[in-house]
């Protein structure tokens, strides 16, 4: 429980030092955070089968493909070559994260640390619950309003692509939810300026999808609450902790991990602390924001290994230097994505308003749209996957998150270049 007690008290901006993680640069050694063993229990256990396996360290860069999915989504290599030494026989316990209790003083430690390390990544106070859970994004389209409203409370929904306007959509069942602002003649490729606005006094929250995912629309600023009692909400599952972001602008922010900072499965939701505890009496438990933060995300059965993987991830964003550094990389990646399209005479084209393109997802099409499956099918046999646009917008999508490298984006503007110059 020390543990526990120390990760809960972790203030802004700090990072507690029971959780520290060691800057370990070789993904292969296996624990990398130092624990002081005089305030926390040993996590070894004695088992008697302790057997690792043969070391297997050799899936290495060279056969691994640069994959531009929207999620899930391509992981840090370290992170994974990490999780793959520990899979078998996680820090000598003898088995692996996946088959462990989740009571256990091993899942106890990883949780904590990962909530640790979040709330150094993006300074979350103590006002402010950090909660794991599950069903995706979308669940907390309906968590939201059935914890934050009433049935005739009325909620502001600033649609700027297809998922906020899902999330409108959805809490529309349980509050009165309204469309304030849509993008959607202009194919959403485009964010209001604020003062254009028209809030309701009333409404207990204004949404925002901090990044469209299939759009390719990112807010670069925030809007604010036109009632001051009313909080800012804000989707932020494609661009969570690709850069720093204020929290305390925002009343709740919630984010599905696969996209950013790890696989599916696992939500991950900030909620101001005093936000919660009335939640209407139909929400089913699991969605009831209070149950989950008192229990510490685990009221039921968490997704461990989801959990384990995020805490991996969030090590590594400390390691690179935080999310300030983090940005720096993700800025140099999109500008020379960007200037290639920009810079191709009208071969390549994105839609979306120069001034709110994402930073993680660039969707553009082809001017000679005919050639835009040989494009995807080429850039495949060159080991850039997962480029088509999503579905119901067509052309090409590359996702860019966090974990892609420098190198692949590089390889995918060169391709684009000798693209163009073999189709004039
Ligand atoms: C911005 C955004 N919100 C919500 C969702 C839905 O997430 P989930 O599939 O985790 O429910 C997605 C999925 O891609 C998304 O990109």
């Amino acid at each position: 429980m020390a543990a526990a007690t120390a990760a809960t008290a972790t203030a802004a901006g700090t990072q507690h030092a029971l959780f520290r993680p060691s800057l370990n640069p070789n993904p292969l050694r296996s624990p990398t955070f130092s624990r002081s063993p005089s305030k926390i229990p040993s996590l070894s256990i004695s088992c008697t089968a302790v057997r690792s396996p043969p070391a297997t360290p050799s899936i290495a860069t060279k056969d691994r493909l640069f994959n531009f999915a929207a999620g899930p989504a391509t992981l840090p290599e370290s992170v994974i070559l990490k999780a793959q030494a520990d899979l078998f026989n996680y820090q000598g316990c003898g088995m692996s994260v996946m088959e462990m209790s989740h009571r256990g003083k091993e899942f106890d430690f990883i949780i904590k640390k990962a909530e640790s390390d979040l709330r150094s990544l993006l300074s979350i106070s103590s006002d402010y619950a950090v909660i794991f859970l599950q069903g995706g994004a979308t669940t907390q389209f309906a968590a939201l309003p059935l914890n934050l409203c009433s049935p005739d409370d009325s909620a502001d929904y600033v649609v700027t692509g297809s998922w906020s306007d899902k999330a409108c959509k959805e809490a529309q069942k349980f509050c009165k939810a309204k469309t304030i602002w849509s993008g959607k003649p202009d194919k959403y490729t485009k964010i209001p300026s604020f003062d254009s606005l028209e809030q309701n006094s009333n409404a207990k929250y204004l949404h925002i999808c901090s990044n469209e995912t299939i759009h390719g629309v990112e807010f670069k600023d925030y809007p604010t609450p036109l009632n001051e009692n009313s909080i800012l909400v804000a989707d932020m599952s494609s661009n969570f902790c690709s850069k720093p972001v204020d929290v305390s602008k925002f009343g709740m922010i919630y984010a599905g991990a696969q996209k950013n900072v790890g696989p599916s499965g696992v939500t991950i939701a900030i909620v101001r602390k005093d936000l919660m505890g009335s939640s209407q009496p139909i929400t089913p438990v699991m969605l009831d924001f209070k149950t989950q933060a008192d229990n510490a995300s685990l009221y039921n059965t968490p997704p461990c290994f989801a959990i384990y993987i995020c805490g991996l991830v969030f090590e590594d964003l400390l390691q690179q230097g935080g999310l300030v550094e983090v940005e720096k990389k993700n800025v140099k990646k999109a500008s020379i994505l960007y200037d290639a399209i920009d810079g191709s005479d009208g071969f390549y084209v994105c839609p979306v308003e120069k001034s709110v393109r994402s930073m993680m997802n660039v969707p553009f099409t082809l001017k000679k749209s005919e050639l835009e499956k040989k494009f995807i099918e080429e850039a495949a046999l060159e080991g850039m996957v997962q480029l088509k646009g999503h579905r119901s917008v067509g052309g090409v999508r590359a996702s860019i998150y966090n974990a892609m490298p420098l190198a692949g984006v590089e390889k995918l503007v060169a391709f684009m270049k000798d693209f163009q110059a073999r189709h004039p």
